[in-house]
């Protein structure tokens, strides 16, 4: 399951800082971090030793083939299962709260059909056809087929290259800062961050450059979900820049 983490934009814009690693800016999980509600949701269901006449089919793994039984385990198939809505929904709220706490956001959402789902969601709420975006060359797939979706016109702005490694370097706040002259009317600035190769783009001046323009930066932190959790790695964007308005999602 994927998370996408939302900042709400204040009432009034907040100040900007440059974020540097800090031993203060490490996330410490509170007690509350020790609850797990959809595995609570989860040991009552089976405890109740439940008849399902609803999806999935497989009941709990007793109608399900003996050799993918063996593959996946008899528990993973009798965790399957469709929880009453009132349950679902409990449990759902309690442990998005959770996670937007873990991980310093307001709000968080619970993905299905993966990151890529809160790629699609987030592009297509902030862009209309034609609007521009500025765009890292080195996004995921997920996020061009979010523009196809959108009809929105991509900017590209080209990671700087290794120069013997060929490797990307991730995105250069001025090339981000040219890409916006260029383009005034740009919407949004949308990055991954990390890239593929572990490279994190200098987020905090990227955020600096866009918003003192009034865009809003969207990063997919797929690869960073355990940045706000140590000191010597970089800033997460939801929160270091929670108090403005970039959203980040990530994947566990
Ligand atoms: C940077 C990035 N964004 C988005 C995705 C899409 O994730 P999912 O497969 O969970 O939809 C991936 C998957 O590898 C990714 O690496």
């Amino acid at each position: 399951m994927a998370v996408a983490h939302v900042a709400v934009p204040a009432a009034r814009p907040a100040r900007v800082a440059t974020v540097r690693p800090h031993p203060t800016r490490v996330r410490v999980p509170s007690r509350r971090q020790d609850e797990v509600p959809i595995v609570d949701a989860l040991r009552r269901y089976r405890a109740a030793s439940t008849v399902s006449f609803a999806t999935p089919g497989h009941k709990s793994g007793a109608a399900t083939d003996p050799l993918l039984r063996s593959l996946l385990g008899a528990d993973i198939l009798a965790s399957d299962v469709w929880l009453n809505t009132v349950d679902r929904d409990t449990m759902v709220a309690q442990a998005e709260e959770l996670a937007a706490a873990a991980w310093g956001a307001d709000r968080s959402f619970f993905l299905v059909n993966g990151s890529s789902a809160g790629n699609h969601a987030f592009l297509l709420a902030a862009l209309r056809p034609g609007d521009e975006v500025v765009v890292g060359r080195d996004l995921h797939q997920s996020m061009l087929a979010a523009l196809v979706q959108t009809g929105a016109r991509p900017i590209y702005v080209a990671p700087r290259l290794h120069p013997t490694l060929d490797v990307g370097l991730g995105i250069d706040p001025t090339d981000v800062a040219a890409a916006l002259h260029a383009h005034p009317a740009a919407k949004l600035v949308a990055l991954v961050s990390p890239t593929y190769w572990g490279v994190a783009s200098d987020l905090a001046a990227i955020a600096t450059v866009a918003h003192s323009r009034g865009v809003p930066l969207y990063v997919d932190e797929a690869w960073g979900p355990h940045l706000p959790f140590h000191r010597d790695l970089p800033p997460f964007i939801a929160t270091s820049h929670r108090r403005r308005w970039p959203a980040a999602r990530t994947a566990p």
